[in-house]
């Protein structure tokens, strides 16, 4: 005796009925990056389609998206100036302030998610402040300026916080800071269990961030450990995270499920630059149906327990939805 499981897949329709698991435009987050000027949008060689653009650019690209029927986007600044403790980042006049007002403004319903952390804004490209004896970052400095570096999100008009520097205790910090100054429903999407990983090359080059000396090992984590992984999204909910996150996705997958059947919050992936880039390589090389591969893999995604998926392919997926 065996089973006949062909006998549901004889057509499309019977195959969608039977079908457990879908991506829709509702699971997607759209990232964007802002810098300072006008009519700026200069795309990124190791990323094609992914362009740094200045605020009058940003709000075009709100336009497009929506059409598509994307409607949230997660932004990342690119200021002026750096300096040793991310001092743009911290100035309601900042880059990332600037930009999540004026996105407000022009598109109420637009879900503005902001990145948290001080790789982007400091000199030496770290995600926060430099111990110089350790000459690693400094966790509780660090809490310190990133609890005021959520409260200018918050005051730009920010509707979900991302911090994604990996520091010790970030998520009670932010949650105290922000309830403190009247943001108790303001949610914190954690990047709570995120690799120290190859695969943001890519996006070090658009966000400039790429550290000046040593690496991340010492904040993020090593992508051997599978247990530790778990422990990492399940201190930041018991700390208050409303969304947790995996970060790479590709390579981790694994514990994507681990996470998602360990926990109760709803489990964000980020499917980061180095995945994007090495997909659209191979499919400008003409090794892969580019979109049928990008479909399968966001199906991956949601197939490991992804409820939302952070993603350079959106608008891709949403053209690629609608046909
Ligand atoms: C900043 C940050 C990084 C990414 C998102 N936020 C880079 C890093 O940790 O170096 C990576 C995104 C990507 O590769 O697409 N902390
Ligand atoms: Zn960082």
């Amino acid at each position: 005796m065996f089973d006949r499981f062909r006998r549901t897949r004889i057509n499309t329709t019977l195959r969608k009925l039977v079908r457990e698991t879908n991506v829709t435009t509702d699971d997607l987050i759209y990232p964007l990056f802002v810098r300072s000027g006008e009519g700026i949008k200069t795309e990124v060689a190791s990323m094609p389609g992914v362009y740094q653009m200045s605020i009058d650019e940003v709000l075009k690209e709100c336009a497009h998206i929506q059409k598509l029927g994307l409607n949230s986007i997660i932004l990342f600044g690119i200021p002026d100036v750096k300096d040793s403790i991310g001092s743009d980042s911290l100035c309601e006049h900042g880059i990332i302030a600037s930009a999540v007002r004026e996105v407000k403004k022009a598109y109420p319903d637009m879900f503005v998610v902001t990145d948290l952390c001080f790789c982007e804004y400091t000199d030496h490209g770290h995600c926060g402040i430099i111990d110089e004896e350790n000459q690693t970052v400094n966790n509780d400095a660090t809490l310190e300026i990133s609890a005021q570096q959520a409260i200018i999100h918050a005051k730009a008009g920010a509707d979900m916080i991302a911090p994604s520097g990996m520091m010790d205790g970030i998520i009670q910090t932010l949650r105290d800071a922000l309830d403190e100054a009247g943001y108790e429903n303001l949610p914190i999407m954690s990047y709570s269990t995120k690799f120290a990983s190859g695969y943001y090359g890519p996006f070090r080059d658009v966000a400039e961030s790429t550290p000046s000396f040593g690496d991340r090992a010492s904040y993020q984590m090593d992508p051997a450990n599978r247990r530790e992984a778990v422990a990492e999204s399940v201190s930041d909910e018991m700390q208050g995270a409303d969304i947790l996150m995996v970060k790479p996705v590709l390579a981790y997958l694994d514990v994507v499920r681990e996470i998602k059947d360990n926990t109760s919050k709803p489990l964000c992936v980020y499917n980061v630059s180095g995945e994007y880039a090495m997909l659209k390589m191979a499919g400008s090389q003409g090794l892969i149906d580019y979109d049928r591969v990008l479909m399968e893999t966001m199906l991956s995604f949601k197939r490991a327990g992804a409820d939302i998926i952070i993603t350079y392919h959106a608008k891709e997926v949403a053209e690629l939805l609608k046909k």
